[in-house]
């Protein structure tokens, strides 16, 4: 028989091979990237790193933070940093930027929690920097990663291990086996003076704001550099923990990090009223500007954990926490034309150009007008003086004219007729503020925006091709369609006589579009540029199909449109959006054409979704009122426990959970027969008896 002292040496060989094959298949890395001179065949070596993917997906816990196996891509292969899998993703917050949305938050909790009172809420500064995720084992700094795509960050553990303010060893007594921290880099104000001082004299690049100046030192190829600026980090949260970090609260943690050594937000309090909440906010507003950091909000967050665990997660940001935004900054300028840009989806934006004024810490040129009415509504003219206002990472806006400053001879704008780029009509649909041009594929302008997209920082983010070398190729016929930028190999001797690219900045492109070719799903969703897929949106699709291959095919048979309808966070516009794009066959050729052209479309790789509960892979309804959790908590719980959760009865329901007071879905689900249970029934099976 099996026992459990077997099951133990069985764990406790595993543990030992994954440590071998890790430090094995990363020596080969090694020796065949950064040497050019492996040891082993590649067939050697993609049995060894096989055998590691299969023991880790048989025991996850046993996988090192160095595997190889979560490095994702090769991109170091070119001259970017290496890419890393998070272990638990890096998520966003949501927004409050007024007194009535935290009022909401704090609503929205106790709805869901079923309490008749606030849980105790703590409040953070919300620090304007990087993200970055710490990885220390046994207490050791291993890695550090930048957020990245929340999913996978950028390796900066060179970096961050010359800043003076992150411990490379943690101290105390009770310091972890494996733990994630996570917190904010940034700059002082003060430190940052001082280095534009320094780079005016030695005749480099002055940055604008600490934020960028933060965001430039860290993602440094060259440790030496960062080394020279003044970074620090706040640390505010875990990612993973090992099960030997025990916390009841936020609170908790935060003490334990400090304990550790690690410098800890500082300033943290906790709130029990909406009242006193709201009160150190109004407060905090008008000292902001004494705090030698810069903050652009509070984050607030339920301090205890196990509520956090019952409350969850709706999309990509936590339902437990949210950011309370400092209010926008305006200034006052001249107008001085509006011109209309293109962009990617054939939307055309007017845009102001501005005579240049420093607003909320950088330097406004451009600021969005957003359509037509909102011009003729506010009655916004060139030549007019108008307020403009920059809150937080938005695009700046014109918000209204000072009329007493209007000279006699300003005009209305009227809004052009026609494509600036391909003179095509432009339509206005009814029911929509855009005018857009309809010539998706034989647009100029749209064909460039949507390869800046394409090679862009969110999708496939080759180093070295940006906006001007997209122009240019553009210009000189090198490229035209998406797949033609994986195939500028072939051009090598034609970019070799162009100005300004020598052989070195050549062979560096070409390195970096070849590493970009492997890329996640999440990524590639997003650089196909469609309508309403962002982050957000290709994350939760990728999540929900894994491979490329399967979310074709549910296009194809029209399954998609139902199964994605049901996904939290995807609505109906975003549904028929995907629908149109993907089965366009001028899109299927594109997607075709890049296939051919070498890109590798990676699986994504799901966090696992529970196999062992009697919900799991079984799709689940939830009617009426519970009495012991609202009907989101227990939708929240099924999909934890594997299940996928719909919204209306259909044949593929397997279970009905009702409430009181069912309605209609109970009777539907009677006459198919469904599995219906009780509130009584469904608490069971959720806590496992
Ligand atoms: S907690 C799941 N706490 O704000 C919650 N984030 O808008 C994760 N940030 O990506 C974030 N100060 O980079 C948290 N005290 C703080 C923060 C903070 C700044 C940043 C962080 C995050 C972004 C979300």
């Amino acid at each position: 028989l099996f026992s459990v002292a077997d099951a133990k040496a069985e764990k406790q060989a595993v543990a030992e091979e994954i440590k071998r094959l890790t430090a094995e298949v990363n020596h080969h890395n090694q020796l065949y990237h950064q040497k050019d001179a492996p040891e082993i065949s590649d067939a050697e070596f993609d049995a060894l790193f096989r055998r590691l993917e299969q023991l880790e997906a048989r025991y996850p816990e046993l996988a090192l933070p160095d595997s190889p196996t979560r490095k994702v891509g090769a991109k170091n292969e070119g001259r970017g940093l290496a890419t890393f899998a998070h272990r638990v993703p890096m998520l966003s917050l949501g927004n409050a930027f007024s007194k009535e949305d935290v009022v909401d938050f704090v609503e929205r909790l106790q709805r869901f929690l079923s309490l008749p009172t606030m849980p105790p809420v703590v409040a953070e500064y919300k620090i304007d920097g990087l993200s970055c995720s710490l990885t220390y084992e046994h207490g050791q700094l291993v890695r550090a990663l930048t957020r990245g795509d929340g999913q996978e960050g950028e390796d900066i553990t060179a970096n961050v291990r010359t800043m003076a303010s992150v411990p490379h060893q943690l101290k105390g007594h009770a310091v972890p086996a494996s733990i994630d921290i996570r917190g904010e880099i940034f700059m002082t104000r003060k430190d940052f003076e001082a280095l534009n001082t320094r780079q005016a004299e030695e005749g480099q690049k002055i940055f604008a704001n600490p934020r960028n100046a933060a965001a430039g030192s860290i993602r440094q190829l060259d440790p030496t550099i960062t080394a020279r600026r003044p970074l620090r980090m706040f640390v505010y949260a875990f990612g993973y923990a090992s099960g030997d970090v025990q916390c009841q609260t936020h609170t908790d943690q935060l003490a334990l990090m400090a304990e550790w050594g690690l410098p800890v937000v500082p300033d943290v309090k906790t709130f029990e009223s909406v009242e006193s909440l709201y009160a150190s906010y109004e407060n905090l507003a008008k000292r902001r500007f004494d705090l030698d950091f810069a903050i652009d909000g509070i984050v607030y967050k339920v301090n205890d954990l196990k509520l956090q665990d019952r409350l969850g997660f709706v999309a990509r940001a936590p339902r437990w926490a949210i950011a309370h935004k400092f209010p926008a900054e305006q200034a006052t300028t001249i107008l001085e034309e509006i011109t209309v840009q293109v962009g990617r989806t054939g939307v055309v934006t007017p845009v102001a150009r501005l005579k240049p004024v420093y607003v909320g810490g950088v330097t406004v040129s451009n600021a969005t007008l957003h359509n037509e009415d909102y011009i003729r509504d506010r009655d916004i003219r060139p030549g007019d003086t108008v307020f403009i206002e920059r809150a937080g990472d938005v695009i700046p806006k014109v918000v209204s004219v000072v009329h007493e400053k209007r000279h006699g001879d300003t005009l209305p704008f009227t809004f052009p007729t026609e494509c600036p780029a391909c003179k095509q009509p432009l339509v206005r649909a009814e029911g929509e503020a855009a005018y857009r041009c309809l010539n998706h594929f034989g647009c100029p302008a749209q064909i460039e925006q949507a390869l800046i997209h394409l090679v862009g920082k969110d999708a496939f983010d080759i180093d070295g091709l940006g906006e001007k070398q997209v122009q240019l190729f553009l210009q000189e016929k090198l490229i035209q369609t998406p797949a033609d930028i994986f195939k500028l190999a072939d051009h090598k001797q034609r970019l070799l006589e162009m100005e300004g690219f020598g052989e070195k900045s050549v062979a560096l492109l070409l390195n970096a579009i070849e590493a970009a070719k492997t890329i996640t799903l999440q990524r590639f969703l997003i650089a196909l540029g469609i309508p309403m897929v962002g982050e957000q949106v290709a994350s939760l699709v990728a999540d929900r199909y894994h491979t490329l291959e399967a979310l074709l095919r549910a296009i194809d048979t029209n399954t998609a449109a139902e199964e994605l309808d049901l996904i939290d966070g995807i609505g109906p516009r975003i549904v028929s959006s995907v629908m149109n794009d993907l089965s366009r066959p001028e899109n299927r050729s594109r997607i075709d054409a890049m296939l051919q052209a070498g890109v590798v479309v990676q699986a994504y790789r799901a966090p696992q979704a529970r196999q062992d509960t009697p919900f799991s892979g079984k799709t689940v309804v939830v009617t009426g009122s519970l009495s012991r959790m609202s009907r989101d908590e227990a939708k929240q719980r099924l999909a934890t426990m594997g299940a996928r959760v719909g919204s209306g009865i259909t044949s593929k329901t397997d279970m009905l959970v009702a409430g009181d007071k069912p309605g209609s879905k109970l009777k539907k689900a009677q006459e198919l027969g469904i599995t219906i249970l009780d509130e009584d029934a469904f608490l069971k099976l959720l806590e496992g008896e």
